[in-house]
């Protein structure tokens, strides 16, 4: 397999918020790794804008450290850190009042693509947007690019789309969902889509449920306090794990563009029911030797935020009434595991008596670690001994295909050269992120004043007994997370 990397439209790129977390973490360096990897050229300019009052020397000295520190081990080198850090600008801006902007307008260029990056707080989106517009920084086709969280509830998210779209055309905005640039995420609507094997079988008729699962083996780390106003329903659920959902549920869109394919998504947050308290199991993990509890963590005694949620969410619909949908995330499980497995129905009759009868196939799409994909069958018991039956993987982990020096690309880099080729199409739709909300939102009332108070669970377990209890009540159980 030999990948291409196709070069992209010379541009400007104006990162707001460029020396904190998340820029350090991944945006930086994803630009540095496509830089590398020759997708854009030295005419291209990534300026830094921050309230930081720092010259341009020691902006690029700090984006060098980040390269270095989270930039992958054996591809980072001095001499394409020293061109990279060369592209970088950097401007004091005041995203509130008038500082800065004078000194941006002159920075960008004619003709070549303009991109807004707003690694920020949200309740900053607005006040940038009408900014950029205002100054006639942003035109008519440049872009703007927004970080979760994306609203707080339905309201909120309202109230964001209409500080955007006061200024900025719906195509546009980008409004980032990282799970969407994840590789195999991508690959689950190659196998869809691309294979004429799953999709006759890929409804109520032949799928009995689905699970879907995004472990965390970390705690809540440094971001206890924006954690604990959000739980793992807001952080995780809402956004996350509603992607993957759409992506295995949708209808197959009439072609790859952005608006067929969040047309479709649309439809099946639309089609999912209420989800009543008795369908959902919350946790929060407990001390355990001494490392703290979420609620140390979270610095919050009484808190009653989920750390960890598994609910039953059903799609109504004609291709998946009579099919649930298990969805489960947390932080502190025992592994950091993340899969959609797709559980086939039994087949209907034993021809082999004498031997227990087949399971179910079961479809695991793997999103990490260890991205791939895994069809599990049943088989001859090799050997004598009669016809007797056993399991056996059908495995494709991608690093196996992939050419020894490749790897699985972080989610950012596709994310943003895909801003500059201007494809919306892995960005959710301003109405997409809006219906999500509204699906969550009575869920999330739903156990206001002590009602489904969250159990407390083991730090290094699968989370709280009660979402076992969600499963085997349906005579089924989850896969185990992780190895
Ligand atoms: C973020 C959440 O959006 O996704 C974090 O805010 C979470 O709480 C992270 O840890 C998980 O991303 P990934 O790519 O590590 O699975």
């Amino acid at each position: 397999m030999v990948s291409r990397v196709i070069p992209v439209q010379s541009f400007d790129l104006v990162l707001f918020g460029a020396t904190g977390d998340l820029a350090r973490r991944k945006i930086l360096p994803s630009l540095f790794h496509r830089f590398q990897l020759g997708q854009f050229s030295d005419q291209s300019r990534i300026i830094g804008a921050s309230r930081s009052d720092m010259d341009v020397d020691s902006f690029r000295q700090q984006v060098a450290e980040a390269v270095w520190q989270f930039g992958q081990k054996n591809e980072v080198n001095d001499k394409d850190v020293a061109a990279f850090i060369k592209l970088l600008d950097y401007v004091a801006i005041d995203a509130k009042g008038e500082r800065g902007w004078d000194e941006l307008a002159k920075h960008m260029r004619p003709d070549v693509v303009r991109a807004f990056y707003l690694s920020v707080a949200p309740s900053l989106f607005g006040d940038i947007a009408t900014r950029l517009r205002g100054t006639g920084i942003a035109t008519d086709d440049s872009r703007i690019v927004v970080e979760k969280p994306f609203g707080h509830d339905l309201e909120s998210a309202q109230a964001l789309n209409k500080a955007l779209r006061a200024n900025f055309e719906e195509s546009q905005i980008y409004r980032i969902d990282h799970y969407l640039g994840k590789e195999t995420v991508q690959n689950l609507m190659a196998l869809r889509f691309a294979n004429s094997l799953f999709e006759p079988l890929w409804n109520s008729s032949h799928i009995d449920h689905v699970q879907i699962t995004v472990a965390e083996s970390i705690g809540v780390e440094g971001r206890g306090e924006y954690y604990d106003r959000s739980g793992a329903m807001r952080d995780m659920v809402q956004n996350h794990l509603m992607q993957l959902l759409c992506l295995t549920a949708m209808e197959p869109p009439g072609n790859f563009t952005p608006d067929a394919v969040r047309n479709e998504k649309v439809k099946v947050i639309e089609a999912l029911e209420p989800v009543e308290n008795s369908d959902i199991a919350r946790g929060q993990y407990r001390d355990q030797n001494g490392q703290g509890s979420y609620r140390d963590h979270a610095g919050n005694p009484d808190s009653q935020t989920e750390s960890f949620i598994a609910m039953k969410v059903q799609v109504a619909n004609w291709r998946w009434a009579g099919t649930p949908f298990y969805l489960r995330t947390g932080k502190c499980l025992r592994e950091r595991a993340s899969e959609i497995a797709v559980f086939f129905r039994d087949p209907p009759h034993n021809i082999f008596q004498g031997s227990d009868p087949a399971k179910g196939n079961v479809l695991v799409i793997r999103l990490q670690p260890d991205e791939g994909i895994t069809l599990h069958t049943t088989i001859k018991d090799p050997g004598p001994g009669g016809m007797r039956l056993t399991q056996a993987a059908l495995d494709m982990t991608f690093a196996d295909s992939l050419p020894q020096d490749e790897r699985p690309q972080d989610a950012y880099e596709r994310l943003i050269m895909d801003v500059i080729r201007g494809n919306q199409t892995l960005f959710m739709r301003g109405d997409e992120v809006e219906a999500a909300w509204a699906w969550a939102d009575p869920i999330i009332a739903g156990w206001d004043n002590g009602r489904n108070v969250p159990l407390p669970y083991d730090v290094g377990s699968s989370g709280p007994e009660d979402s076992l209890r969600l499963l085997h009540r349906d005579e089924r159980s989850w896969r185990s997370i992780g190895k």
